[in-house]
């Protein structure tokens, strides 16, 4: 497994370990390093992926000085590695929602972690990053997104989850693989709020999309994640008996 990294936005890498054996095509694993005063990472990875990302980071900034640990939601590939990371860099500290903080974070996290309010910001000195609760969405009641104001890129972890070996930022169409992809592994919760919660965060207008498993996406995000609602809700329909 090759491990590669890749600036997606002004200051925004992308660090990506494509695991072959998963699913027709592969499946890429991927974790958002914001370069920034205060720099902070989005996914932490799989604790085994830890010396590839290590690596990675250390390219673009001193592993110590890393500031803010983020992810998605509690899973081993967002944050598998969440401790050693803590371990590495002495001023790291988990930020989190609220919820996910008082639910496991305060236990699961070696140094306490911040909790964040719907829609607090952190600025990080040069970038600004905001986050967002979005219970169940993809999935975990923790989950959360964040939202870096600068470069308009919502960090969407397994949103638009895809399959393949896609270059790192693709302008094509996210939302049918991110189907397939749906089809094969059924990830996430079909609730009716979920069609709900993806066209708030259409209302961010971001203009690229962090996709935690596949390519970035460049272009109208706000677009896409409404035809992910629509899509989403016509699942739900679908589930539903008459
Ligand atoms: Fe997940
Ligand atoms: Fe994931």
């Amino acid at each position: 497994m090759a491990t590669r990294l890749d600036e997606i936005a002004d200051g925004i890498y992308r660090i990506s370990t494509l695991v072959p054996d998963i699913g027709p095509k592969g499946f890429s694993f991927n974790q958002f390093l914001i370069d920034a005063e205060q720099p902070l990472l989005f996914h932490t990875g799989h604790r085994s992926m830890l010396p590839a990302v290590a690596d990675e980071i250390s390219r673009v900034t001193p592993l110590a000085g890393l500031r803010w640990i983020t992810f998605g939601h509690i899973e081993s590939d967002e944050c598998g590695s969440m401790n050693q990371l803590l371990a590495a860099a002495p001023r790291a500290q988990v930020a989190h929602g609220a919820l996910g903080c008082m639910v496991s974070l305060n236990e699961m996290a070696d140094r306490p972690p911040k909790p964040l309010a719907d829609g607090e910001t952190l600025d990080l000195g040069g970038k600004r990053v905001t986050h967002f609760d979005t219970p169940h969405v993809p999935h975990g009641w923790e989950a959360r997104v964040l939202f870096e104001e600068t470069t308009r890129t919502l960090l969407c972890g397994d949103l638009f989850s895809h399959l393949g070996d896609g270059p790192p930022v693709t302008t094509d169409d996210v939302v049918g693989p991110a189907e397939e992809a749906e089809d094969l592994f059924r990830a996430t919760c079909l609730t009716p709020t979920t069609g709900a919660t993806m066209r708030r965060l259409a209302e961010l207008d971001p203009r690229n999309l962090a996709i935690m498993h596949g390519s970035s996406f460049t272009g109208d995000g706000a677009s896409a994640l409404v035809r992910l609602a629509d899509a989403y809700d016509a699942r739900l329909l679908a589930a539903v008996p008459d």
